[in-house]
């Protein structure tokens, strides 16, 4: 599984062959000006809640790739009454697609489309594929129900928002990590706003110093699991 970094919440996932795409926020992100959303391979887009620095160019991607968008009811209903194709999921609901099994878990925030419509509630993903299971948090507080996650789940690798104002901060994400049973962590959701700011060096000594590993990738790079 090789994970690349988009900026803000923005990741591709290459998987059992397939390229995802999750919470496109490029085209909008001046930190994220080198990536060319033309050239991004997509065979599903996965959307975990519906505001602007998730969704922005989910209709571009999609009208030139086809894909299938996966989120919430709320949030595929809307993409197909557009057309597009969609996957509609539900909280504690999980779909075994061809890359993989996909599950749509809690998250506490709020959610709504830039035009103002209801974008159902917001969510994460757990995806189990190839042997190494990873979690995407989306933008969310830390919240007990992170540790229903290694109940079912022996987490690889758990993706945490750590920019604080609007999720997690750095503190909170270490304490997720230990809910969810999983010491590495790709922090996002960081930097692209004055709001979200962050020290990478002291960020990632304070998961060091509590025994574990944040990672912190420059735009455009990847990681392997
Ligand atoms: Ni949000
Ligand atoms: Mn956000």
């Amino acid at each position: 599984m090789k994970i690349t970094f988009y900026g803000q919440s923005s990741l591709g996932i290459e998987v059992a062959g397939k390229n995802i795409i999750v919470d496109p926020f490029i085209s909008g992100n001046e930190l994220a000006k080198n990536i060319n959303i033309d050239e991004l391979k997509a065979d599903y887009i996965l959307v975990t809640h519906a505001h602007q620095d998730h969704v922005l160019d989910v209709e571009t991607i999609a009208k030139r790739t086809g894909v299938t968008i996966v989120s919430n009811a709320e949030i595929a209903d809307y993409y197909a009454e557009k057309g597009f194709k969609s996957h509609p999921m539900n909280h504690g609901g999980s779909w075994k697609f061809d890359f993989g099994n996909v599950k749509y878990v809690s998250a506490i925030h709020s959610s709504a489309f830039p035009d103002g419509t209801y974008g159902g509630n917001p969510g994460g993903f757990v995806i189990e594929s190839e042997h190494k299971n990873i979690y995407i948090a989306g933008d969310t507080a830390l919240t007990f129900d992170m540790k229903l996650i290694p109940l079912r789940t022996k987490l690889d690798l758990a993706i945490l928002p750590i920019g604080n104002n609007f999720t997690m901060d750095v503190e909170d994400a270490i304490i997720a990590s230990d809910f969810v049973e999983c010491d590495k962590v790709l922090g996002y959701h960081y930097d692209t706003f004055d709001y979200i700011k962050i020290n990478h060096e002291d960020a990632k000594k304070k998961f060091f110093d509590k025994g574990k590993d944040l990672m912190l990738l420059e735009i455009g790079e990847s990681l392997e699991l």
